[in-house]
């Protein structure tokens, strides 16, 4: 059977490793996974008491417009209901508006080291990739990224995905330099401009803006956020879409009807109503990151400072050695050689006691791995 080139190409998204498949390569009982940016906290009491109880209905298909849940997000995030729809996770929203937005030869346009799910999705539907180089602090360039869409008028770049804050980097943008790309970008027909917020609630950076607050002022602004981190529901998969009516209208022609199922819709509306969970969440990820700058400054460890619920940081070593010497350890953390970081790794913020463990893990490691002169 004839594959396309982009098909046979095609490197898949390469998911945290999970824990189970480490305590069996290893040997291990104790193991503990920093490396996919969930919430350790265990989902919000809430969600589980609405998750038992929906567990009587399940031999009902889910509602497709996903009403209650849609309803909620307006009332919480003072948002119409005509500009929200819902997706199997934030994933599934982005490859559909990439299929829905660009045919195959268009092209996306976003940062280098930015989220690998806008490549991998682009991809699969023949369309191209086109990035623009990270600043030095390894923030994303969006004077970049307006003047590589001005430089290329015939590169047909559809869609621009800027994810804020950026997944692995944990750096986000916003000030002054956001307000030109937006002058120079807003409101145009030619081009949709996503703004990624999948770890908003966890930014401090005063700097930052949200565009779930000024997306309604432009025509091309699309808003994504996702259940799977700070609400604590990665395994249930949802995600949400904040855009223009247009753009919502073709979003659910070509969703498949039951895209979200029951039980993630009932949890997802049972924790907006938990605000002590979202707070004790935000709570634990800022203490965790405080304590991981704290102990990388110690090891001598450069590192990046992160609005998001993990941390970058060099281990001036050969990254995959490290990762494999910390697994025998029980830490399974993330290598990011796929994003061009061969020496670093991204480390999630778990509960306290974890955080220590690898920590001490890591000191541990350095002792053993040679460093890379
Ligand atoms: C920037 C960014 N966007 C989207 C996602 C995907 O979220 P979801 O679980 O909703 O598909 C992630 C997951 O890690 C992410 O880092």
């Amino acid at each position: 059977m004839k594959v396309s080139a982009e098909i046979l190409n095609l490197v898949p998204y390469k998911p945290g490793k999970p824990i189970g498949e480490t305590q069996r390569e290893y040997g291990l009982t104790e193991v503990h996974k920093l490396a996919s940016n969930e919430n350790p906290l265990g989902p919000s009491p809430k969600v589980i008491e609405a998750l038992l109880a929906a567990l009587k209905q399940q031999n009902l298909y889910p509602d497709p417009s996903c009403y209650d849940l849609v309803k909620k997000i307006s009332e919480k995030w003072n948002v119409p209901t005509s500009q929200v729809a819902i997706g199997n996770g934030s994933n599934e929203i982005i490859d559909l508006l990439i299929r829905i937005f660009c045919e195959p030869n268009d092209a996306i346009l976003t940062s280098q080291a930015a989220f690998v799910a806008y490549q991998v999705c682009a991809q699969a539907a023949r369309v191209k990739v086109r990035t623009v180089p990270l600043r030095s602090d390894l923030t994303i360039d969006l004077k970049g990224l307006a003047d590589h869409f001005f430089r290329n008028p015939t590169a047909n770049i559809r869609i621009i995905f800027i994810p804020n804050p950026n997944n692995p980097t944990g750096t986000s943008v916003g000030g002054e330099e956001l307000d030109e790309f937006l002058v120079r970008l807003g409101n145009r027909d030619d081009v949709l401009l996503v703004f990624d917020e999948a770890y908003t609630e966890y930014v401090r950076s005063p700097k930052f803006k949200a565009a779930s607050q000024f997306y309604q002022n432009y025509s091309n602004v699309i808003v994504l956020k996702t259940f799977s981190k700070v609400y604590g529901m990665a395994g249930l998969r949802l995600g949400v879409i904040l855009a223009p009516e247009y753009v919502l209208e073709f979003y659910n022609r070509v969703r498949n009807p039951f895209n979200v199922n029951d039980l993630a819709q009932v949890a997802a509306t049972a924790v907006l109503d938990d605000e002590t969970y979202i707070q004790q969440s935000q709570k634990l990820t800022w203490e965790g990151l405080d304590y991981f700058y704290k102990e990388l400054t110690r090891l001598q460890l450069p590192f990046v400072r992160s609005d998001a619920n993990f941390v970058l940081f060099d281990t001036q070593r050969n990254a995959n050695i490290c990762f494999e010497n910390l697994l025998k350890k029980g830490i399974i953390l993330r290598p990011v050689g796929n994003y061009g970081f061969p020496t670093h790794l991204r480390m999630t913020v778990g509960k306290a006691p974890e955080n220590k463990k690898a920590i001490e893990a890591i000191e541990k490691m350095l002792t053993e791995v040679p460093k890379i002169s």
